[in-house]
Formats: structure tokens, C-alpha cells, sequence
């Protein structure tokens, strides 16, 4: 129905009147009612309505032209009634089909990865990373400035080492102050600045958290050693005698005896690392509310996970016995060393893991929004004691960390191997709890950086490896781009363990990041000083240089990484061993309902290498090099039978296949959680 407006009045259009009308209110019919053929009239004289009329008119009866009783009347007929109640079932009928479909879909999919899962780690040490300030060590605001190099690398997940007040004995790991910003590395607002930056960029901030020791000049600590009431058991405190200060034969981490005599007290006090570091008393109740008050407040302010420091070493058993000695026969006094005792009083204690428990279910609370889930992982070094590592997972009812690191990959360069190498990965894949996300080390702040000790030859295929295992790889700031150790001299050293030990010295692996051929690398340009020599390979290996070359270290991490997120075998389908031997580490990783599949071949050997893998039935004969190490060899086609391999060269091949190997080879394969992909709809499904 159409109405023409002229002014002040309404006419009615062409329209159709409505048969049988009655005008139940008894106003004046708008029409004659006497026609003798009112039904099916098309051409009804136009009404004319004043302006009034038609307000009410189309404000309360917008159908006025079919009263209640006629649409009843019709609306009854059959050739109304079916269709209408066969589209009001229909309408159920999809509804429910709609519900039932969504419940099943969300009944079968697997659990999205969460974001400690889809990307690498990557560690930064924030004196070496970037200098804003001039000052010669790196900051919280050059941290700022440098974010978008985790967007150009595709990194989600950034863990910075300890940025706390402190009198920096330890470079941070020794904090004053668990709640303040060190001046050293910025403020407080620097802090929150560059967390709510992150967080607009998508990036997840873990702090490192450092539960074991305070520093000897934290508050508690000279409250303590006055045996203030409330802080006197805040540390593991004992008699001792001030000429001969070692109540028992434990040793400190970085070497002598771990107790030291405090004159204030009149006592020795327990340090596992030095002597500005005590141990906390976590048998006292207050210290353990002290920590989880802590861990409030950083997740309170929003940070995204913590990197949990030294967790072995948090418990000592209370009887304070000699620990046994690896050579019985070794004079007690020339007991110096950590190698030299086995560790039954001082570390992995009974009551660690509730503790780790406790925090666990701490941060959980905070996990609750969407997104908002806080991370946990634990750093222990526990060498052949894996199982020990593996407490770190928590149990299948109870959970701790989401992973403890896995360390053992930075023994790699120990032998390049092929067989080396499988073993170190199945050292890890044959121990983890089943259901478990596994992780992978290749460097940090306190070992030499691999590309060193393993040998420049290896950095890429150790990337390589990295990227393409199951699991969340962690990148110390550097290895995307093949930083190597830098020489310090015996006058240079600056870490407190190599003044102790020259060997020992951590600060071979801490030189400022190369991020241009500029002065200093561009770490700090401000004025020409850094607090650890700058390496000298800064004109070539640096991001700036790296970035205008297709094959640098940095193109094939950046290229590796963003395979790994965008490929789903490659994040989350199976990982199956194929071939190891004296040169050569062969995996596959592929996903049920996917026939694209990727075979890597990687040669941890001194010489170039040829791989048979014709036995394989699953592998088509002739396979297609997605990435070289060696760019030369991108885009070969080799036949299975013959994969050549130069010495510290990794190729990842990607292959389409319907048959999938873990179905005929379950014993050489593994996945976290099952996860098969549902082709013609394009979704993932628990199978
Ligand atoms: C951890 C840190 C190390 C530090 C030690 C003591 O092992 O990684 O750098 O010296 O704990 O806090
Ligand atoms: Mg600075």
C-alpha cells in the first residue's frame, strides 16, 4: 500500500480493498459498501484522509486495511495454514539441527593452543638488548623501542631476565626489592609502559621470578640478621664459628662453602649461590605467603607468566647433614665444588612441589578471563636426573609449571651426531608425562652460546631443529641472527661466578645485541660505551644486514617460525623418528586428514651425507627441498634414495602423502593431543 502525501491531506493509492471488510468501530467506511462486487476490486477510488487520520492511521493500525477477524478468517485457510506450520517446524527443526551441530563440533575439537604453545619464547637479557639511555647497559624503554622486531620475527611470547631493584652482585638475580623497578633498567611507569605496549602489539610479557634467595641487602634480610621477631627465621640461619664458618660440607653453586658468617647475628647464614644471595627459609609460613603476595602483585599489574628461578634449591632439609661426597676418598676441606657432592640435602626436597603447586593455583586464579592465561615455567637443571625434571609437569590431577625447561639440547655440541642428537630429543619425548607440551633450549644467559661451542657450521640447522621439533622453542636473544660468544678478558670479566672461576664466566654470552653495522651495533648510540665488549663479527652478523639478505640466519629463522605457526603438522601433528645415524637426524611431522606432511633431513656430521630413506613406504619417491640451510638447494627435487646433505645442512621437505606414517610406526612417533583434520569442512576434530 502506497501513500501520496500532498499537503495536509493523505490519499490513498492504488491498492487493493480488502474483501469483507467491516468497520467494527462504526466510522464511516473509507469506501461504498454497497458495491455488488466488492471482492477482488483492484481499482478502489482513492481515499482521502487529513493529515490527523492518517497519523493514527499508520501509527496504530499499520494493517488497518485487514481488521483482526478477516486475517483470522484467512489465515485458517488450508493454502495459509500448511505452509505456515510447515515453516514453523521447519524453523525448529533447524534450530535444534543448528544446536546439535554446534555441541557436537565443540564436543569434538580439540583445545586451540594456547599462546606458550604457538610461539617461541624468545629471552631477553635486558642489560644486553638495547641501550636507550647511554648508559652502556640496556633498558626497560630500549626494550620499548625494539618490539616491532617480534613482530617481523613472529614472536608472541618475550621473557625478560630479572629487571628488580638490586645491588646487581648477580646482575639482577640478587633482588633488594621484589616490588621496585631497578633505576639501572628505568621506572616503574617504564615498566607499565612497556607492558601496555606489549600487550597492544599482542605480545605476552614473563617476568623471571626469583623465589630461592633475596639479596643480602633486601629489608627482610637486615631485619633478620637483627633477629627482628617477625624476620628472624626469614632465612636459614645456624651457629657456626666465626674462624671456621662451615657448619656442614655444602657447597654454593658458584663455588666454596655455602655458609658465610654474619657478624651482626653472630651466625652463618645459607647462600646456594653467593654470598650476597641468601637462601629464604620457605619452612617459614611468612616467607610463603611473602612469595604468593609477590606473585599478586606482578599479576595484578599483568604480566602474563613467570620464568620460576632455581627451583631445586628452594627447600633444604632441616637436619643440615653433610651431603655425601661423588669421591669418598677427597679430603673434606678440598671440597669446593658443586660437582663434588651429590645433592641428597639441598635440593629437589621434600615439600618443592606443593609449593609450586601453591603458585600454580595462584596464577590460575588469575587465568580465568579469556586470554588472560598467566604461564609458568621452571628453570632446573637436574643433568641425568630427568625424572626429576619431569616432577616440574605436575601430576594429571595437580599441575606446576607448563613446562620446566628442557635443557638437555645445549648438550649438543658435546658430539654432532646424528644418533647424538635423536638421543638428546628422545631423552625428552620418552620421559615427559603423556599429554604433556614439550620444549626446547639451544642457549641463555647462563650457558655459551651453542653457535660457539658447537661450531658456527650448526647455527642454522640448530634453528632449524628449534623450530621444526614438537613442542615451544625458546630463542636467546641473538641466535635468530647467529650470534657467537665474545672473548673477555681476565681484566674484562664482570659476571661474579667468572671472577671466582675465569671459566666459569657467563659473560662470553651476554655481549650487546647486534642490531646494525652502527657504532656499538646499534645497542647504544648514544654515546661509545657498553658494559661487555660488542662482538666483533657485528659488521656482518647484525639485524639490519641480515634483513636485506633472503638467506641469512635471520631470513631462515624468520621463514622457519612462521611455517611452524601457519602449518598445522608442524605445531601440532605428530612427530615420528625416520633415520638417525653418525651424521644424520631424519624426523617427520604430519597430521591425520592432512596429506601434506614435512620430512626434515638434518646432518649433524663433520662431511656431507647421503640418506636412503627408500625403505619408507610413506614417502613418495621423489621429494621436494621446501628450505635449505643452504639456499642453493631450495626448491631440489631428490629421490629418496638419495638425500644429499652437506655437513651442518638441514632440509625441510614438504611432501603430500595419503598414507600417514604413525598409523604403520606407532612405537616411533608422538603427539601431545590428538588432533585429526576434517577436510571438507576445513576443521580440527579429537579422533
Ligand atoms: C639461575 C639464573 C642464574 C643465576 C642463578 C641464581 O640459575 O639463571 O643466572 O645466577 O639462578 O639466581
Ligand atoms: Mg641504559
Amino acid at each position: 500500500m502506497r501513500f501520496k502525501k500532498h499537503a495536509g491531506t493523505l490519499e490513498l493509492g492504488d491498492c487493493t480493498r480488502n474483501p469483507g471488510y467491516q468497520d467494527t468501530e462504526g466510522t464511516t467506511p473509507a469506501y461504498d459498501t454497497t458495491d455488488p462486487n466488492p471482492v477482488g476490486k483492484q481499482d478502489s477510488p482513492a481515499v482521502r484522509l487529513d493529515s490527523d487520520a492518517a497519523d493514527v492511521y499508520t501509527q496504530v493500525k499499520p494493517y488497518a486495511g485487514m481488521p483482526k477477524e478477516v486475517l483470522v478468517l484467512y489465515s485458517s485457510r488450508a493454502r495459509y495454514r500448511v505452509p505456515r506450520q510447515i515453516l514453523f517446524w521447519l524453523t525448529i527443526a533447524c534450530t535444534l539441527t543448528l544446536i546439535a551441530l554446534t555441541a557436537t563440533v565443540i564436543a569434538l575439537s580439540p583445545r586451540c593452543l594456547a599462546w606458550w604453545q604457538a610461539s617461541p619464547v624468545y629471552q631477553i637479557y635486558p642489560r644486553s638488548f638495547k641501550d636507550s639511555d647511554g648508559d652502556g647497559v640496556g633498558d626497560l624503554k630500549g626494550i620499548q623501542k625494539q618490539l616491532h622486531h617480534f613482530q617481523y620475527l613472529n614472536i608472541k611470547s618475550v621473557w625478560i631476565s630479572p629487571f628488580y631493584r638490586s645491588p646487581m652482585k648477580d646482575f639482577g638475580y640478587d633482588v633488594e626489592d621484589f616490588r621496585a623497578i631497578d633505576p639501572l633498567f628505568g621506572t616503574m611507569q617504564d615498566f607499565e609502559a612497556l607492558l601496555a605496549e606489549m600487550h597492544n602489539k599482542g605480545l605476552k610479557l614473563i617476568m623471571d621470578f626469583i623465589p630461592n634467595h633475596t639479596s643480602d641487602r633486601h629489608r627482610w634480610f637486615n631485619l633478620s640478621r637483627a633477629r627482628d621477631p617477625h624476620y628472624k627465621d626469614y632465612y636459614v640461619w645456624t651457629d657456626c664459628n666465626a674462624t671456621a664458618p662451615r657448619p656442614n660440607n655444602w657447597v654454593s653453586v658458584f663455588g666454596n662453602s655455602s655458609w658465610t658468617y654474619d657478624e651482626v647475628r653472630g651466625q652463618c647464614y645459607l647462600h646456594q649461590f653467593l654470598k650476597e644471595q641468601p637462601d629464604l627459609n620457605f619452612r617459614n609460613p611468612h616467607v610463603r605467603q611473602e612469595i604468593i603476595d609477590l606473585i599478586r602483585f606482578w599479576l595484578g599489574k599483568g604480566v602474563d607468566g613467570f620464568r620460576m628461578d632455581a627451583v631445586k634449591h628452594i627447600l633444604e632439609a632441616a637436619h643440615l647433614r653433610d651431603e655425601p661426597q661423588v669421591d669418598p676418598k677427597k679430603q673434606p676441606e678440598s671440597i669446593t665444588s658443586e660437582w663434588d657432592l651429590h645433592h641428597d640435602y639441598t635440593t629437589s626436597q621434600l615439600g618443592l612441589h606443593d609449593l609450586l603447586r601453591d603458585w600454580r593455583a595462584e596464577m590460575d586464579i588469575y587465568s580465568r578471563e579469556p586470554g588472560k592465561y598467566r604461564f609458568m615455567v621452571t628453570e632446573s637443571y637436574d643433568y641425568h636426573e630427568v625424572d626429576k625434571t619431569m616432577m616440574y609437569y605436575g601430576s594429571s590431577l595437580v599441575k606446576e609449571s607448563d613446562f620446566p625447561f628442557n635443557f638437555y639440547l645445549l648438550d649438543l655440541p658435546q658430539n654432532t651426531s646424528g644418533l647424538w642428537i635423536q638421543h638428546l630429543v628422545h631423552l625428552w619425548m620418552a620421559n615427559m608425562p603423556k599429554g604433556k607440551w614439550p620444549n626446547w633450549v639451544v642457549g641463555n644467559h647462563d650457558k655459551p652460546r651453542i653457535g660457539s661451542s658447537a661450531g658456527q657450521t650448526y647455527i642454522r640447522v640448530i634453528n632449524m631443529l628449534l623450530l621444526t621439533l614438537p613442542g615451544t622453542p625458546t630463542t636467546y636473544y641473538g641466535e635468530e641472527i647467529g650470534m657467537e660468544n665474545i672473548n673477555v678478558t681476565d681484566s674484562q670479566i664482570q659476571d661474579p661466578a667468572g671472577k671466582y672461576n675465569a671459566s666459569a664466566s657467563r659473560d662470553p654470552q651476554r655481549s650487546p645485541m647486534q642490531w646494525s653495522s652502527d657504532v656499538n651495533a646499534g645497542f647504544n648510540s648514544i654515546t661509545n660505551i657498553t658494559w661487555l665488549p660488542v662482538h666483533p663479527d657485528y659488521r656482518s652478523v647484525n639485524v639490519e644486514v641480515q634483513k636485506k639478505d633472503k638467506g641469512s640466519v635471520l631470513a631462515q629463522y624468520r621463514f622457519l617460525n612462521t611455517l611452524r605457526q601457519s602449518e598445522l603438522s608442524l605445531h601440532r601433528g605428530w612427530f615420528c623418528y625416520i633415520h638417525a645415524d653418525a651424521k644424520v637426524f631424519s624426523y617427520l611431522r604430519e597430521l591425520d586428514g592432512l596429506d601434506q606432511a614435512f620430512l626434515m633431513v638434518l646432518n649433524f656430521g663433520k662431511e656431507s651425507a647421503v640418506t636412503d630413506l627408500s625403505s619408507v613406504h610413506e614417502l613418495p619417491d621423489q621429494l621436494k627441498v621446501l628450505m635449505s640451510t643452504k639456499p642453493v638447494n631450495d626448491g631440489k627435487v631428490l629421490q629418496k634414495s638419495r638425500i644429499l646433505t652437506e655437513a651442518g645442512e638441514g632440509l625441510v621437505i614438504q611432501y603430500s602423502s595419503y598414507t600417514r606414517f604413525n598409523l604403520n610406526h606407532p612405537k616411533q612417533c608422538y603427539i601431545s593431543e590428538k588432533a585429526c583434520y576434517l577436510g571438507v569442512m576445513g576443521i580440527l576434530y579429537k579422533c
